[in-house]
């Protein structure tokens, strides 16, 4: 059995999903269940006892050890974190507390149970951290794409507290020998994402009629992965990848923020025509994010060299299977859309 945390955020449901049908090894989920955490995300595994769903902070030591000592997992993935730059520039003390508080008492718990198993299961335990390119700072449009030995200088609240936990982690194998790994991912997208972020806000806004805010120029750039594509990576690092070393994961895929946003309004005009005219004309330039990075771009040639991991999506097709998903599942968006959802959204573009 593994134990996830943050198993019904984005990538943590898509995670636990794609673990169970592709491994189908137990999984223990544990989650706050923030405004991010969503149930329905994990309906398909009702029923299902491979799944066993703990409501629970991970800054609780001592929920993490009766959890550990009870279901005895032979790995912790973590994914629970605050994941979203603008809340954490709104409210960034949410973010060390989870991000860094978090992260610390996840690891000093899982020292502890690794530290007393046998000889055996403490060879073959894993702590897989799950982390963001975004701890790597910003680049200009020429400088080539960050690779794992890349200074950290993260700009945000967010990814502040993302290089916190990154570097805890890596202190942890080295001071006390936990047999860590850690992933820095570029951006995801796909099934079952939150709609406070560009792709999913832009799909649902485009169906409702509503402005597609774009920040700035909309000249910023990321890498995008399909997220179905990260879960395949994670599994291949916690099957074979190296302890202590960290891995980038990519989508080779560099794409600006506007060319996003104009390939969900072709897709949407072509799957779901508005009467009105191009989803495009939705499209509204709104004042800039603070302190903006301006470029991101992953090297994950080390994955690829060492794992034999690569995305199987392309943009092309993954953005295909998003926006289809998203037309398929009006009831997870309105459930998604709750009253806290909408101040949200009020209170980050009203002012713009
Ligand atoms: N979304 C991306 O593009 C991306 C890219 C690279 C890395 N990451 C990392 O992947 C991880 C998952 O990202 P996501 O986009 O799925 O985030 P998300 O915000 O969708 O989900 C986070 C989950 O963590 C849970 N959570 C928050 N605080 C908690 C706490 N104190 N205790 C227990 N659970 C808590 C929430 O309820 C939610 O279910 C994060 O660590 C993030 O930094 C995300």
């Amino acid at each position: 059995m593994i134990l996830v945390t943050g198993g019904a955020g984005f990538i943590g449901a898509n995670f636990v999903l794609d673990w169970l049908a592709a491994v189908g090894e137990p999984v223990v989920n544990l989650d706050a269940l923030t405004y991010a955490g969503n149930l329905r995300s994990l309906a398909p595994l009702q029923g299902d006892a491979r799944h066993v769903f703990v409501q629970g902070d991970i800054t609780d030591r001592p929920l993490l050890d009766r959890l550990l000592a009870q279901h005895r997992p032979r790995a912790v993935v973590h994914f629970a974190a605050e994941s979203h730059v603008d809340r954490s520039i709104h409210g960034p003390a949410a973010f060390v507390r989870t991000n860094v508080e978090g992260t610390f008492t996840l690891l000093e718990a899982a020292r502890a149970h690794w530290g007393a198993l046998p000889a055996g299961e403490k060879q073959a335990f894993r702590f897989h951290h799950v982390s963001t390119d975004e701890v790597y700072g910003s680049l200009n449009a020429t400088e080539p794409a960050f690779t794992e030995s890349h200074p950290f200088a993260p700009n945000s609240p967010y990814s502040a507290s993302k290089a916190a936990a990154d570097h805890l982690v890596r202190a942890w194998h080295h001071t006390y020998g936990l047999p860590v790994l850690t992933t820095n991912c570029s951006n995801n997208y796909g099934p079952l994402h939150f709609p406070e972020k560009l792709i999913p806000l832009m799909i649902v806004n485009a169906l409702s009629g509503r402005p597609l805010p774009v920040y700035g120029d909309g000249m910023n750039v990321r890498d995008w992965l399909y997220v179905g594509d990260h879960c395949a990576a994670i599994r291949e690092v916690l099957a074979r990848g190296h302890i202590g070393e960290t891995y980038n994961i990519g989508g080779c895929n560099e794409m600006p923020n506007i060319e996003i946003v104009r390939a969900v309004c072709a897709l949407l005009d072509e799957l779901r025509p508005d009467p009105a005219g191009s989803y495009a004309r939705l499209i509204t330039y709104v004042t800039d994010r603070p302190g903006h990075d301006r470029r991101y771009a992953i090297d994950a040639r080390k994955i690829e060299r060492e794992l034999g991991w690569r995305p199987a999506e392309t943009f092309a097709t993954g953005i295909r299977k998003t926006v289809r998903w998203y037309l398929d599942h009006p009831d997870w968006v309105a459930d998604v859309q709750s009253g806290a959802y909408r101040d949200w959204v009020s209170a980050n573009y009203a002012a713009r």
